[in-house]
């Protein structure tokens, strides 16, 4: 939810601002914005413009000497798309950029009395009005800084430029993540994420909460709201710029499926010692895992469908009992946990705020709380006991793909440990599944030459106005994931249904040639998936089947066939994941979309 950039030092702050918001571009894109010291003195100009950060550049001078300033890319919470809104605000010797939401803005307002100063819908120049208020006091930007945001309700990144203080650059947060770096050679940055800076320094460190963060070209000074000095702890990337650019693939989502193979073996490998599950390197003990009477998983989205996967494996394997929570209703309902209880928080971002709110809910219960995170040193991967890094890389494309199969590979290898831990599993068949799952990304890899074939098919879904994925068992929780896919990057609304559920009011909505996206891959109940799918063939749907079957040449059954490669089961969500990504990203591509940054969505959702 908004990017945020800050950079001073020796290069031009333009290119690094704009290159930087090009990179943040994920987090939002309703408008853009910079604000920087003119010719280096103390005056501060503002470009920007509704749209998005190719459209910032049009709008800004070809030639910019400035060596100073902060950038914003936006995804609209108070007051709509337009310029106006668009952030850096300024008010009188402020500019500012925000991510996050200033709950109590209109009580600011009202007691700082700030309505005139206003010209924009955003809670944002509420903040900036307040920020220039106490400097205005004593033109003292780390003293403006402690008493604004005692006054602040809310989750906030602030950037901040004072006119007169050229060359520098303040920052402070609350929740919403904010990472900075120095190299003496270049200059000092904060970044909602290392991604805008990767190209300069592979060195940063997490900005801690409610800290005032002061850089300059000679460096950066940290120290908490009692004016302490605080001294950052750093920490290195472990990739470098290519993980962040396409690549020569047309989008970042297409180059994310093809990751999968790669991502998956990178995560699983560090976390199987001589054939079994072994969580040892991630600090987790085997302890952690015995006594565990029940299962929640919270997560949101593709996360938490990713958890569903993870839920009925451990479920159906194990007889543990798994619940899985929406975070946003977790937080809210009253949580029937406690010590016995393992709570496994699932996040790419980490940051996100509900499964945040979450996991600081769950915490009161249990001290057996475990989160799968992607991105490095996180709030959640911080703040749970313990955390096991997926090693997915940097996840650019709005839509979650290679996150989503890294995290069912983890938590699959988590119901590998905690089925010998209770002794549901024995060693062998910890063994065998251990083996299956490690040879998964050579199926995916199978599966990913399918492209074309998937290609050409979507060209009977890109007219379709609904799609149904059907499926039981775990072919019902993949299908979840797949709707989403479809929804959220071609617009057309999909859903998903356990195919025995149909003919109990959904299957009314069948008629002919709406896409029915049919998974038969598992074997006990694959006799009655068939007969679910010959009862939307024969109401005329177009029926694509996945399934383990050489082929199918039955017309009564399915109009297009995609044969997986035949493994256990349960290990057919991985080949099954890639094909429903495909189709939803072709599916958008044939529509002339952008699957990179669908309408109206943001990755990293950290406002509730
Ligand atoms: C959909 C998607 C979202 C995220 C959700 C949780 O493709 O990406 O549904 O999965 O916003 O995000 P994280 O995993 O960062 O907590």
């Amino acid at each position: 939810m908004c990017g945020i950039i800050g950079y001073t030092g020796k290069l031009e702050a333009q290119n690094v601002l704009i290159d930087g918001l090009s990179r943040l571009e994920y987090r939002g894109y309703d408008s853009a914005g910079i604000a920087y010291f003119r010719e280096n003195i103390a005056h501060i100009s503002i470009r920007k413009t509704a749209g998005k950060v190719k459209d910032l550049r049009s709008v800004c001078d070809k030639v910019n000497p400035s060596t100073c300033g902060i950038g914003h890319t936006r995804w609209a919470t108070h007051g709509g798309v337009s310029t106006t809104n668009a952030h850096p605000h300024r008010v009188g010797q402020v500019a500012l950029i925000h991510n996050g939401i200033i709950e109590n803005y209109a009580a600011i307002t009202e007691k700082f009395n700030l309505g005139d100063e206003l010209q924009s819908e955003t809670d944002t120049e509420v903040g900036a009005a307040l920020l220039n208020h106490f400097y205005s006091q004593d033109h003292d930007p780390k003293s403006a800084i402690r008493k604004a945001v005692a006054e602040i309700k809310g989750s906030f990144a602030f950037g901040i430029l004072f006119e007169d203080r050229p060359g520098e650059i303040y920052a402070v947060r609350n929740v919403s993540p904010m990472v900075a770096a120095y190299d003496p050679e270049i200059g000092a940055f904060i970044a909602s994420d290392v991604t805008a800076f990767i190209e300069h320094t592979n060195r940063y460190f997490v900005v801690p909460e409610y800290a005032v963060v002061a850089l300059s070209p000679n460096g950066i000074e940290v120290e908490d709201l009692k004016g302490q000095k605080l001294t950052p702890e750093f920490m290195t990337v472990d990739w470098d710029l290519t993980a962040a650019e396409k690549d020569g693939y047309p989008h970042f989502m297409l180059k994310e499926i093809h990751e999968q193979p790669a991502a998956i073996t990178q995560t699983i490998t560090p976390r199987i010692a001589d054939g079994l599950p072994d969580f040892s390197q991630d600090g987790v003990s085997d302890a952690f895992f015995e006594g565990v009477r029940d299962v929640t998983i919270i997560a949101c989205g593709t996360a938490m469908y990713a958890g569903m996967v993870g839920a009925e494996f451990i479920q159906n394997h194990l007889g543990l009992p798994v619940t899985v929570s929406i975070a946003s209703e977790f937080r809210y309902a009253r949580p029937v946990i406690d010590k016995d209880s393992m709570v496994i928080v699932v996040s790419q971002s980490g940051e996100t705020i509900d499964t945040l709110e979450a996991l600081r809910l769950a915490k009161k219960y249990t001290d057996r709380t475990l989160s799968i995170v992607n991105v490095k040193a996180s709030s959640i991967a911080r703040e749970s006991h313990y955390v096991v890094y997926t090693h997915a890389g940097p996840e650019i494309a709005v839509a979650s793909t290679k996150a989503y199969t890294v995290q069912v590979a983890t938590m699959f290898l988590l119901g590998f440990k905690l089925g010998l831990a209770s002794g549901r599993l024995t060693e062998d068949e910890a063994r065998d599944r251990v083996a299956a799952l490690k040879a998964m990304p050579a199926h995916m890899e199978e599966v990913l030459a399918y492209e074309n074939q998937v290609k050409e098919l979507t060209s009977r879904m890109i007219n379709a106005h609904d799609a149904f994925y059907i499926g039981r068992g775990l072919d019902y929780r993949v299908a979840m994931e797949g709707a989403l896919k479809l929804k959220e990057i071609s617009y057309i609304h999909a859903e998903a249904y356990a195919a025995g559920e149909l003919k109990h009011g959904t299957i009314s909505l069948i008629e002919k040639g709406v896409p029915v996206i049919a998974i038969a891959n598992q074997q006990p109940v694959y006799e009655k998936m068939i007969s679910n799918i010959r009862e939307v063939k024969a109401r005329d749907a177009f029926v694509i089947l996945i399934s383990k079957d050489k082929a199918v040449h039955d017309p009564s059954i399915c109009n297009v066939h995609l044969s997986i490669p035949d493994v256990p089961d349960d290990f057919t969500v991985f080949e099954t994941a890639v094909l429903c990504q495909l189709i939803g990203y072709y599916t958008s591509v044939g529509k002339g979309l952008d699957p990179d940054q669908p309408r109206n969505l943001a990755k990293s959702v950290t406002v509730e």
